[in-house]
């Protein structure tokens, strides 16, 4: 098959497809759609990703892989792979936030962050953070819904993600301006994350980028040198204290909840009501609510809202019968490897050898999980509130994005039965 035609976006989606059967196949051409206005190359990796079994090498980007053994193979050995070397994400943030990060991201200080923060979001605290974080505001968008009104989901995401970095973070905000002010949050942690864009090959950030982001993170956390010592004890920063971080490593959590927790929870929320509405799993799930759960880590294995993960080689490694060397890069395909198993299913069982790739594998296993959890779980009382189906008026994709994401998702209400 000529590499032109293998490469081009059509065929690309129709191919996709193949992850997806029957009905589902609708909603898989949109998440598609969705991924292609974020970043034209990602469906592409997604679909080599297929090939890349146990492991392939392409050139400039590395190797790649979307076997779930082989990922988290990768993902748990620190002794071969890192990412604060060129490649790595950590390698990003030392740029922009000093060579601590080196020690917090990834040395031996990472391991003793890791232990302390251990129980900051458990699936109770979580719950409570969405209560305190979100207040009245999924209620008012629930009632307004239900009244007959159209909700665009994506801007409701994004307020309330926005809401809870400041609960999370104590960020000053002035509230009187409602939810634009929320929404300005979001935006900078957007303008935070898409300072990455465009490092998929090549982590070294140029000065203005370093400048504008170093302004952003001051921008977000500047405010903890002073709250430190009295932040009550329901926000990170006062956990933080409790838990015995000093100043410095609660203002790089801070910065890593911001980049790694806001665009993928928002990302994850809209298109989750997407994916049940298109694919006409939402029936279902009103007929069978004990599916709740479910439908959340099915959301979250069909989005993969971070589709892949990068590490630098730093010692040789034999792994799968190929070798890896020194300096060479990896990119772990996290959507591929979790969307071979089929179309988004509500009653689709757990997928034991993936378990919850989405949020990546071993030392750096995404510390908000059960965070974006109870996000997804709060998010969906918007659908089986009343019990009423929802239809899409009109949607746009976010264009040229870190986190493929909706920009607009706008739903209403089908008329009461
Ligand atoms: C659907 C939503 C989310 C997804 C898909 C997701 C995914 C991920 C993934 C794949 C990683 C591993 C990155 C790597 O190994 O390089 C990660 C790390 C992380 N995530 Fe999440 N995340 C989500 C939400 C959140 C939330 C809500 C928070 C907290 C507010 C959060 C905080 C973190 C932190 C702090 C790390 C770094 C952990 C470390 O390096 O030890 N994430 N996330």
């Amino acid at each position: 098959m000529p590499v032109r035609e293998e490469l081009s976006a059509a065929p690309v989606e129709r191919r996709l497809r193949l992850f997806a059967d029957g009905r589902g196949q609708g909603a898989a051409a949109h998440e598609h759609r969705l991924m292609r206005a974020a970043r034209p190359a990602l469906p592409v990796l997604n679909w080599l990703g297929q090939y890349a079994r146990p492991l392939m090498k392409l050139p400039r980007l590395g190797w790649i892989t979307s076997d779930p053994l082989v990922a988290r193979a990768l993902l748990n050995d620190p002794t071969h792979l890192s990412l604060l070397s060129e490649g790595g994400v950590g390698h990003l943030w030392a740029q922009v936030l000093g060579d601590w990060v080196n020690e917090l991201f990834d040395g031996p200080g990472h391991h003793d962050l890791r232990t302390r923060s251990k129980d900051l979001f458990t699936a109770r605290t979580s719950d409570a953070f969405v209560e305190s974080a979100w207040g009245s505001r999924l209620s008012e968008a629930r009632a307004h819904l239900e009244a007959g009104g159209e909700l665009d989901l994506a801007d409701l995401s994004r307020i309330l993600v926005g809401r809870m970095v400041v609960t999370l973070l104590g960020t000053p905000v002035d509230a009187s301006r409602g939810d634009d002010a929320y929404r300005e949050i979001f935006a900078t942690g957007e303008e935070l994350a898409s300072i990455a864009l465009g490092t998929t090959s090549d982590t070294v950030l140029p000065p203005d980028k370093i400048a504008a982001a170093r302004g952003i993170v001051e921008r977000l956390t500047g405010h903890i040198d002073g709250a430190f010592d009295t932040a009550g004890g329901d926000t990170v920063v006062g956990r933080c204290r409790g838990l015995g971080l000093s100043p410095l490593e609660t203002k790089g959590l801070c910065t890593l909840l911001m980049v790694a927790g806001t665009e993928t929870a928002a990302s994850a929320m809209a298109r989750m009501m997407a994916l049940l509405i298109d694919s006409g799993e939402q029936v279902r799930l009103l007929e069978r609510p004990e599916r709740r759960e479910d439908t959340v880590r099915e959301a979250l294995r069909v989005t993969s809202p971070a589709p892949l993960i990068g590490r630098s080689v730093v010692k040789d490694l034999e792994i799968a019968g190929r070798t890896l060397r020194a300096g060479e890069r990896v990119m772990v395909l996290t959507w591929t490897a979790n969307n071979v198993a089929g179309a988004f299913a509500i009653d689709r069982a757990y997928q034991p050898h993936n378990r919850q790739l989405w949020f990546g594998a071993g030392r750096h296993l995404c510390l908000g999980g059960p965070l974006a959890r109870a996000e997804l779980d709060h998010f969906l009382t918007l659908l089986t509130g009343d019990g009423r189906p929802l239809s899409i008026v009109r949607r746009r994709y976010g264009r040229k994005v870190l986190i493929p994401a909706y920009e607009s998702l706008v739903v209403r209400k089908h008329p009461a039965r």
